[in-house]
């Protein structure tokens, strides 16, 4: 289960994601908001960072006017790694060395097919492990309080 959330600069940029997500029979959840009234993106990005934290959904995908506002919501919430994309080879590398757990972009900052293609490749794309293991598991570590020494 994916979770997608928006304000409403991104209304017809998540209907986009929603057809890929469709296309490529993925089940979703989407968080709202549900129209172009104008809305405080911290409460649709916390909605879907609680869904994801709590397991209910896998990943997440957060899409505002440039995803910036959305992913410092989501990543308040514990356990959410949310990084902001505007093109594939990071969203790849959030996943592989990352374990990435929420995607977010920005309506007003890149395209369509640009939109549609980093979501492809994030949802496609496994977590390495091995190594990157441990530093994602210190990122939890700060969290809890550690200050790493
Ligand atoms: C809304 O105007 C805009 O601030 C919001 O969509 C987002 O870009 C915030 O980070």
């Amino acid at each position: 289960m994916i979770a997608i959330a928006c304000d409403h600069a991104a209304l017809k940029m998540k209907k986009i994601i929603v057809e890929l997500l469709e296309e490529m029979g993925l089940e979703y959840r989407d968080f709202g908001t549900y129209s172009e009234e104008s809305c405080d993106y911290p409460v649709f990005a916390l909605k879907a960072a609680r869904a994801v934290a709590s397991g209910e959904c896998e990943r997440g995908i957060l899409i505002c006017g440039t995803g910036i506002g959305m992913s410092l919501a989501a990543n308040k919430v514990p356990g959410i790694r949310c990084v902001v994309c505007s093109e594939p080879y990071s969203a790849q590398l959030s996943r592989l060395h990352n374990n990435s757990n929420m995607l977010a972009f920005g309506a007003r900052v890149i395209g369509e097919g640009m939109a549609r293609m980093i979501t492809k490749v994030w949802l496609e794309t496994p977590f390495e492990g091995g190594r990157h293991q441990r530093r994602v598991d210190m990122i939890a570590e700060i969290e809890k309080g550690s200050v790493l020494e």
